[in-house]
């Protein structure tokens, strides 16, 4: 059930689309549990052991955090790079270490070079012009055998037809679509 602060908080950021206050959006996810969520991520991507992660709508990086706590428990070494639009959020996230490289752009032409093993996107499937716009540029940026791992959250329960379609289009098979999770193996 979301208190009143959350519900207003959320209708703030569906609509006004500003996430320019990074500390307003840390105190919201918070509120959220979001830092919970990152080490339950962090154990989903510890399972893939990979050696360079990228995070994408990665905001003020308590993803980041939970994942780099999470791989340091099971003893694995990766290099954790984020990636926003809001260059607030991105100084705010790397101020506290919570990732090791960052880039302000769009998850539509990452600015990364590619190869890596993991991919992680959460809460920011709304904002993508398109599923096959995205997908392609996932499967462009993952190297054979990498991951995407899609935490669900909020009204998303699991892949709907149009999203396994999409991604079957552009080269990603559904390996796991439970317990809070949808994760894609690059072909
Ligand atoms: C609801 S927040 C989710 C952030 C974070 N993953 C979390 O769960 O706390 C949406 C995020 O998407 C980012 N965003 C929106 N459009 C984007 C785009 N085209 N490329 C990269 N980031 C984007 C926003 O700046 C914001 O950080």
């Amino acid at each position: 059930m979301l208190t009143e602060d959350q519900l207003r908080e959320m209708r703030f950021y569906a609509t006004a689309n500003d996430y320019s206050d990074a500390e307003r959006y840390e105190r919201f996810a918070l509120s959220l549990k979001l830092d919970e969520r990152g080490r339950e991520i962090g154990d989903v991507v510890a399972s893939l052991a990979p050696a360079r992660i990228l995070e994408c709508a990665s905001a003020t990086g308590l993803t980041a955090a939970g994942v780099k706590e999470r791989l340091a428990a099971a003893g694995i070494s990766a290099t954790y790079h984020s990636l926003d639009i809001e260059d607030a959020l991105l100084r705010f996230a790397s101020a506290r270490s919570r990732g090791d490289c960052f880039a302000q752009g769009s998850f539509e032409h990452v600015p990364f070079s590619g190869d890596f093993d993991v991919y992680i996107m959460m809460g920011a499937m709304g904002y993508r012009s398109s599923p096959d716009a995205f997908y392609a540029e996932v499967a462009r940026v993952l190297k054979p055998g990498g991951h995407f791992v899609w935490p669900l959250i909020g009204m998303e329960t699991r892949a709907s037809d149009e999203e396994r379609e999409a991604m079957a289009r552009n080269g990603l098979t559904v390996v796991r679509d439970a317990g809070g999770f949808v994760v894609c193996r690059r072909q």
